[in-house]
C-alpha cells in the first residue's frame, strides 16, 4: 500500500512537472510574439529634436565637451585618452569616419539603428566609456545627430532595419539550460569562450580586433562586465547581430529558421553565474 502511494506520488511529480517545465516555445506564443514583436530597445527613446545644421552644429559642440578627449577632435578615435586606454588590450575608441560599429540591433555589417547609438551613449561601455544618461535626453539625440553626420552615405537615406525577435524569454528551467549547453556546444562558442565561459577558449589568445589590438572573448560568467547589457533580451541581440569589428560573430546564419532556440543558449549563459 505504501509503495503504490509513493508511486504515484512520484509519477504525478513528474507529470506535473513535465507541464510546468514548458519546453521552449507554444505555437501560441509564438503568434503572439509575431503579433507584437518584443521590444529591443529600438523603440523610442522620448522627443526627439529636429535634424537640421543647426541641431547637428550643438551635436559637434557637446562632443568636444564629453566625447573628444577619447573619441579624437577628427573624430577618427584617437584622442589623447585613446592612447593611455589602447597602448595593451583595450579597444580604440570607436573611429566615427569609418564604423563598423559594435552595438546594433541590425543585421551584422550594416550600420545601427539611430536608437542603438542613442543606447550606447545614455548606458555606456563596461570597462571603456562612461555613460551620458545624465546629460539631457536632447542633448543625447543631438550627439547621435553629429556622429552620423560623420558618415552621411551610411545614415542618410538609408533606412535601417532591426533584426526580427521570434519569441520571447523562456523560463529558466533544467530543461531549458540543458538545451542551451548543447547548442552551446554545437555553435561552437567554447572555441572562443571556453568549455565554462570563462573567455578561455583555445582561441581566445589569438582573437584581435580589426585595428589588430588583442581582444579577449568575454568571460560569461561575468555578465556584469557584458558591454551591450545581460537582459535576456540583450543577449539575444548580442548573439544574433555579433558585435562587428571585433570578434564575435554574428550567429544569425547559423540559427536561421530556428532563432527561437536562441532563448535556451539565453538561459544557459545566464546559468554560468548567479547574475
Ligand atoms: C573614456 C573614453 C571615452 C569617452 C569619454 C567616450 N567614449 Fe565612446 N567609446 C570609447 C571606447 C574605448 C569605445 C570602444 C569600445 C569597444 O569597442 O568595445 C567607445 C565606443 C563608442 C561608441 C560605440 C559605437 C559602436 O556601436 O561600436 C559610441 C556610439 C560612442 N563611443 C560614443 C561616444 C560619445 C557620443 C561620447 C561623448 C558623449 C563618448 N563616446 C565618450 C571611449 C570613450
Ligand atoms: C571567434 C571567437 C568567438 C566565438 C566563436 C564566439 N564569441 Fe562571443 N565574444 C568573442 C569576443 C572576442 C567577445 C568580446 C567582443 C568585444 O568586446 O568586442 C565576445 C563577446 C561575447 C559576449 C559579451 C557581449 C557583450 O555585451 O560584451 C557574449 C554574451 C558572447 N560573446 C556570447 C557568445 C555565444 C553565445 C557564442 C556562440 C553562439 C559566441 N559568443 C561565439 C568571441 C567569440
Amino acid at each position: 500500500m505504501h509503495i503504490k502511494k509513493f508511486t504515484l506520488r512520484v509519477l504525478m511529480a513528474g507529470v506535473l512537472s513535465l507541464l510546468l517545465a514548458t519546453p521552449g516555445l507554444t505555437a501560441q506564443d509564438t503568434k503572439a510574439a509575431q503579433r507584437k514583436p518584443m521590444s529591443i530597445e529600438v523603440a523610442q527613446y522620448t522627443k526627439r529634436p529636429p535634424v537640421n545644421k543647426k541641431t547637428v552644429a550643438e551635436g559637434r559642440r557637446l562632443y568636444e565637451n564629453a566625447c573628444i578627449f577619447c573619441h579624437g577632435d577628427k573624430a577618427d578615435g584617437k584622442g589623447p585618452v585613446a592612447y593611455f586606454l589602447s597602448r595593451d588590450t583595450a579597444p580604440l575608441p570607436r573611429d566615427f569616419t569609418m564604423g563598423p560599429y559594435k552595438f546594433r540591433s541590425t543585421e551584422s555589417g550594416e550600420p545601427p539603428m539611430d536608437e542603438d547609438l542613442f543606447r550606447t551613449i545614455t548606458k555606456g561601455i563596461k570597462g571603456y566609456m562612461p555613460g551620458f544618461a545624465a546629460l539631457d535626453a536632447a542633448d543625447r539625440w543631438k550627439l547621435v545627430y553629429y556622429i552620423e553626420s560623420l558618415i552621411p552615405e551610411d545614415f542618410e537615406d538609408v533606412e535601417p532595419v532591426p533584426i526580427k525577435v521570434v519569441g520571447r524569454p523562456v523560463p529558466m528551467t533544467a530543461m531549458s539550460v540543458q538545451r542551451g549547453y548543447r547548442l552551446y556546444q554545437k555553435a561552437k562558442c567554447w572555441e572562443c569562450h571556453g568549455g565554462g565561459g570563462e573567455g578561455n577558449g583555445e582561441k581566445a589568445p589569438k582573437l584581435k580586433d580589426d585595428w589588430d589590438i588583442p581582444l579577449p572573448p568575454a568571460n560569461l560568467s561575468m555578465p556584469s562586465s557584458f558591454k551591450a547589457g545581460n537582459r535576456p533580451e540583450d543577449l539575444y541581440r548580442t548573439i544574433l547581430t555579433g558585435l562587428d569589428g571585433g570578434a564575435m560573430p554574428s550567429s544569425q546564419e547559423q540559427f536561421e529558421g530556428r532563432e527561437q532556440e536562441l532563448w535556451d543558449l539565453v538561459n544557459y549563459i545566464r546559468s554560468l553565474s548567479t547574475l
